[in-house]
């Protein structure tokens, strides 16, 4: 994913289209760069790695114009370089890019065949060099836009911009979200309102297939046969202090302490005062529901693995969990009675949206989970359940996940409840249980020390191991994705119960295993495995409560002790040094 940015301004905009990338640095940092036109002149500056490098750069070089497009990059197609780093230019035209283009081969051989060749690996560089094309043969420089997207097979979000015009901007979605800003003589474009946020909150989503052409008087939307269309703005509500870093190092540090707010949130919109989980109507019927199908990717996707353990345990609900960039392709029978749940923290990725799709028309209902409620899972549901999470900038999921869960967590005590498989008693004492998860999750905050510390180590190895069982299980994966996702250390996740089939091999003194273990009915059952661990002179990192310490912290490298919680909910506070460590 990248991101991307645009700006008609009346100022010099280059410092803004900076500030903007910061807010989508989330979506990408490897490579950077702005265009801009100044009095018709198109020009560029681009940068490796981070967006401070290209801060840097344009002290040194800076980039005049009160039109320009930017940037932020995480490699597709050619390397991480300043070559392949966008915007890329192509005589009169300069374009961004967030997607891929499949068909950009065909394409380059078609233009290198007419002495059109390009300098870098990417597929973005064919669009420009073919754009340029038809400016070069007489079109506009909307015409040019139209015939190159018409030429485009893949995903994407585009924009353009041609030397000569200090007026103009084209953006064109497909597959890849993109937000038109409207300002005060000013128009604005980014691939979600999160970058716009300080600059405008009137916002137009193009929607799949729409192109158009962007000047300071506003924007001229045609859709994907081509027709003029109406695309309404709509006032979006982002804090402003929910896009800045709030005094942390960095967004996931924030994003991870904002996290008993955020929950707190979550039950408040779900639950009245009563207990009553409020749906909106038609709600959801699980009493005559036969499956449940959860699809979703990443961080997402373990979110649905944990709620199976919840709704066939609580609620005897059968489900499937699916990643969506397999689900879509293997053309799954959807059953009778089946309801397809999505879990996305975006609500654009592109498999997760494709799943949906084809469940539409074959599953009785489409329901989805998701942050961004304008997003394109978000309005293509019959039911969209926001997390209520707040703008998620850092580039690993941690308040989403805890807020996922949370809802799904909510969903299966509904769905217990409905289909009479817990009495009053029992839905009221978990109900209750979920209540005190922002309490713990809080309390849970202070670990971040002993944490820092055992983490100082963990950096040092090479492999890292995760072990969990039963809900357990699915937050060894998401700690190890984390792991990888953020400190570059390979880590893998095991059932704990799957180890002695052959991962054990693996197992010496330099592999840390960590342990997720609260002192549950499967708590033995782990221990014995970690016994198994430790017998290989594995150094194990057991995670667990004050019982589950005293009853089997002897002999292991370390112990990080959690605050006491109901079983059930262990998932939910257990994400806390998952992310911490990482
Ligand atoms: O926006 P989504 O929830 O659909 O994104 C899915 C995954 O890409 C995402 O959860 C990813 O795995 C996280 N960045 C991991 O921290």
């Amino acid at each position: 994913m990248c991101g991307i940015v645009g700006i008609l301004g009346t100022h010099e905009v280059a410092p803004l289209i900076l500030e903007s990338l910061k807010r989508l640095e989330y979506r990408g940092y490897d490579s950077a760069g702005i265009a801009t036109v100044n009095d018709g002149r198109l020009d560029r500056r681009r940068a490796m790695g981070k967006l401070i490098n290209l801060s840097d750069l344009l002290v040194h070089e800076p980039l005049p114009g009160r039109a320009g497009i930017g940037h932020t990059r995480w490699a597709t197609h050619g390397a991480p370089s300043v070559r392949n780093a966008h915007p890329h230019r192509a005589g009169r035209v300069s374009v961004v890019h967030n997607g891929i283009i499949e068909n950009f081969r065909e394409l380059r051989e078609e233009l290198a065949a007419q002495g059109l060749v390009q300098e870098s690996d990417t597929d973005t560089e064919t669009v420009a060099i073919l754009a340029n094309y038809y400016l070069s043969q007489g079109a506009t420089p909307q015409e040019a836009a139209e015939k190159t997207l018409a030429r485009l097979h893949g995903a994407y979000a585009l924009l353009f911009l041609f030397e000569g015009e200090d007026d103009l901007m084209i953006a064109a979605r497909k597959g890849s979200p993109l937000a038109i800003g409207h300002g005060d003589g000013e128009m604005f474009v980014g691939s979600d309102a999160i970058a716009l946020a300080p600059l405008t909150d009137r916002i137009t989503y193009l929607e799949e297939g729409d192109w158009a052409s962007v000047t300071r008087a506003g924007a001229q939307i045609h859709d994907i046969e081509g027709r003029l269309a109406n695309r309404p703005a709509r006032r979006i509500q982002i804090d402003a202090t929910q896009v800045d870093k709030g005094g942390y190092r960095h967004f996931m540090a924030k994003e991870i302490a904002e996290q008993p707010t955020r929950l707190t949130s979550a039950l408040d919109h779900y639950l009245s005062g009563d207990g009553t989980f409020r749906l909106p109507s038609p709600g959801l019927d699980f009493a005559t529901m036969d499956r449940l199908t959860m699809v979703a990717c990443g961080t997402a996707s373990y979110a649905c693995l944990v709620a199976k353990y919840w709704f066939e345990q609580i609620a005897g609900l059968p489900v499937d969990v699916d990643v969506a960039s397999e689900f879509r392709y293997r053309e799954p029978p959807i059953p009778p009675r089946t309801t397809a749940l999505f879990v996305s923290q975006s609500g654009e990725t592109a498999d997760t949206l494709a799943a949906l799709r084809y469940c539409q028309g074959k599953a009785d209902r489409i329901v989805s989970v998701v942050n961004v409620a304008e997003s394109s899972i978000a309005r293509e549901s019959d039911l969209a359940l926001p997390i209520l999470a707040g703008p998620e900038i850092g580039v690993a999921s941690t308040k989403a996940f805890s807020c996922q869960l949370l809802v799904l967590g909510l969903l299966a005590l509904e769905a217990a409840r409905q289909r009479g498989r817990l009495d009053a008693a029992a839905h009221a004492g978990a109900l209750d249980a979920l209540r005190q998860l922002p309490g713990l999750v809080n309390h849970s905050l202070g670990i971040g020390e002993p944490a820092a510390r055992i983490a100082q180590q963990l950096a040092e190895a090479r492999d890292i191991l995760f072990l969990g069982r039963g809900r357990m299980y699915p937050l060894a994966l998401e700690g190890a994705l984390k792991l990888k996702e953020i400190s570059y250390i390979h880590a893998e996740a095991y059932a704990s119960g799957e180890l002695k089939h052959g991962p054990i091999a693996l197992v010496d003194k330099a592999v840390p295993v960590i342990v997720m273990a609260p002192h549950d009915e499967l708590f033995d059952k782990t221990v014995s495995n970690m016994q198994e661990v430790m017998a290989r002179g594995g150094q194990v990192l057991l995670i667990t409560d004050r019982e589950g310490a005293k009853a089997a912290g002897q002999g292991v490298w370390e112990t990080l002790v959690m605050p006491d919680v109901a079983p059930l909910w262990a998932p939910i506070l257990y994400a806390v040094p998952a992310q911490l460590l990482a």
